[in-house]
């Protein structure tokens, strides 16, 4: 297997884009991503998108794209596992530059959600449908019932629940290509509409449409398009119960925890190794079981995480730097390449002002449904 190296990025700004289709999301990333990366052809594409079918009545979505970026011809892939999506397609191109199966590989994620579909019926196919579906349950209801469990078993308040907003609203309020640029106070997160007892309007991520892409090539030619490539340096992926009533813990995330010690046993590292992660904060209750599942706080101490201000820029570990779903807005399937990119430029130094200084190492953790899938990447400056 070859060393592989993230080289280029590209991404459009998440929101409410009616501008922009399906496809000139995708394409606006894409050709960012090929510029950046001074690249002029791909011998692989892989797009992850969870639903363009029942979002904008579009399939088939890997020859359209590849047609409209003017490559009809190369091989090209859609990837779907839900939320997941995004980091499903990463996996998939790390493995097709590693294997020595393409030189010049791309990785995209799409989604476009705000045409009109019925948002919550569509991400509610993502949940078990004869089990959670069909009793009526919505995504916001399945992470009401897991912050239920964490309140119970760990006694996680709803303050606890507001001050993960208040960061990613914080962090996102100095990113650009975020959807929210507006900081909020406990106060207002806990005030703000309820959606599912306990989660409020604040602290839910969006609907949103937008796009992500990366260029992937074997670290040994990297030199040739950037002098500041950043290393894939692993890769964990794992499933578990799709159905929270079947989990052995229904506050705990194991497929998480298990892509997470896949990834750091590939790399050889721990999470005491990392310098920023994003992670996969859906709900804000997501953050608060993701940074326990992937070893960054221990089991029922992640709800002190934002708070204390470990979790936050200057802290001990910074997570979603980006604003995360929360802030910077969650098109699904393009959720997981945008982690990517933000820790491409964290480690190139180019964050701005939400820069982790000195930061060497990230990891990103990405989930579909409620969290029956998920990858984690380890990524390193080189
Ligand atoms: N965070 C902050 N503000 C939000 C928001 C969010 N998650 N969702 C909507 N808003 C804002 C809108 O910008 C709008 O503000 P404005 O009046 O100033 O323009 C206002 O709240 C109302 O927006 P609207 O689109 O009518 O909200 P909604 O009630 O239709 O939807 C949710 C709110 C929370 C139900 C919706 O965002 C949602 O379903 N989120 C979860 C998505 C999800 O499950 N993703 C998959 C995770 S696995």
């Amino acid at each position: 297997m070859r060393d592989v190296a993230i080289v280029g990025a590209g991404m459009t700004r998440f929101g409410e884009l009616w501008e922009s289709s399906l496809r000139d999301l995708f394409v606006e990333a894409a050709v960012e991503a090929l510029t950046s990366a001074g690249a002029d052809h791909l011998d692989d594409l892989y797009v992850g998108n969870m639903s363009g079918g029942q979002f904008v009545g579009q399939e088939h979505l890997a020859p359209l794209m590849a047609d409209h970026l003017g490559m009809a011809g190369i091989p090209a892939t859609r990837v779907e596992s839900a939320c997941a999506s995004g980091g499903a397609a990463l996996r998939l191109g790390y493995m097709s530059v590693a294997s020595g199966m393409s030189d010049v590989a791309m990785v995209a994620g799409v989604e476009k959600m705000t045409d009109g579909a019925d948002v919550t019926n569509v991400l509610a196919t993502a949940a078990d449908q004869e089990n959670e579906v069909y009793h009526g349950i919505t995504f916001p209801g399945l992470y009401a019932m897991i912050a239920r469990a964490h309140m119970a078993k760990y006694g996680t308040t709803d303050e606890d629940l507001a001050w993960v907003s208040v960061k990613s609203h914080h962090h996102g309020s100095m990113n650009a290509k975020a959807q929210f640029h507006r900081e909020v106070t406990v106060e207002e997160v806990m005030s703000s509409t309820m959606v599912a007892d306990p989660l409020t309007l604040l602290e839910c991520s969006p609907v949103s449409d937008g796009a992500a892409a990366v260029i992937l090539v074997p670290l040994d030619q990297a030199k040739k398009y950037t002098d500041r490539p950043v290393r894939i340096r692993g890769v964990g992926q794992a499933t578990s119960a799709m159905a929270l009533a079947d989990r052995r813990d229904p506050a705990a995330l194991d497929a998480v925890a298990k892509a997470a010690e896949r990834a750091y046993k590939a790399t050889g590292l721990a999470p005491k190794d990392i310098d920023v992660a994003e992670v996969h904060d859906c709900f804000a209750i997501a953050e608060i079981a993701c940074i326990e599942a992937v070893g960054f706080a221990c089991e029922g101490e992640g709800k002190d995480a934002a708070r204390s201000g470990m979790t936050a820029l200057g802290g001990k570990i910074p997570v979603n730097t980006s604003g995360g779903l929360k802030s910077k807005g969650h098109p699904v399937g393009a959720s997981g390449v945008a982690q990517a990119i933000e820790i491409f430029e964290q480690l190139r130094g180019e964050a701005g002002e939400r820069q982790v200084e000195g930061a060497h190492t990230g990891l990103t953790q990405n989930m579909g449904g409620s969290g029956a899938s998920s990858l984690v990447h380890i990524f390193e400056r080189v």
